[in-house]
């Protein structure tokens, strides 16, 4: 997903808000995960985001996101927000997020998903990764 950022997108300083690049964090997610299970899906989990370098007004803003694991009827996908200098078409890490969608059935309760075919040993890896901070997100959901 590409967006320009626009004067009312940003804060005094004319750097874009947080909530803004949440906002497209999320969409930029469910896409992902409603094309894999091809129903509706909802943000169940956001872990931790971090904003890396101030994203500008003016900067082309690049989103991409990946689908590691597909578990039962949740999916882990992982959204890393780029800015791009318009000029030199340089580009910079500003966000690496890490999203829960449940997929949910037409009662709104949680529905399985496809399975995710690892195609090579990076595939294998993600999924490897997504699996370890799936327990650790749910251990933390216990603990509260
Ligand atoms: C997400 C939601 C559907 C889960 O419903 P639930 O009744 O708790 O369902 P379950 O406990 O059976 O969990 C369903 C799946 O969600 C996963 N899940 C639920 N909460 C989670 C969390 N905080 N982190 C990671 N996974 C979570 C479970 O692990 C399970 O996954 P699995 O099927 O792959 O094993 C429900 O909490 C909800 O509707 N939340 C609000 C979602 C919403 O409105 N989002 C928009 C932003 S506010």
């Amino acid at each position: 997903m590409t967006e320009l950022v626009l004067p009312g997108d940003a804060n005094v300083l004319g750097s874009v808000f947080g909530g803004q690049v949440m906002a497209w964090v999320d969409i930029c997610a469910a896409i992902t995960a409603q094309r894999h299970c091809g129903r509706i899906a909802v943000t169940a989990a956001v872990d931790d985001l971090q904003f890396l370098a101030p994203i500008r007004v003016g900067d082309i803003v690049r989103l991409t996101a990946r689908l590691n694991e597909a578990f039962g009827s949740s999916m882990e996908i992982e959204v890393d927000v780029e800015v791009e200098d318009p000029q030199t078409r340089n580009r910079t890490l500003c966000v690496q997020a890490y999203l829960t969608f449940v997929c949910l059935d037409e009662t709104g309760a949680p529905l399985r998903v496809p399975a995710l075919a690892p195609r090579d040993d990076d595939d294998r890896e993600r999924k490897r990764d997504a699996a370890e901070r799936r327990s650790q997100r749910l251990e933390r959901r216990r603990s509260r």
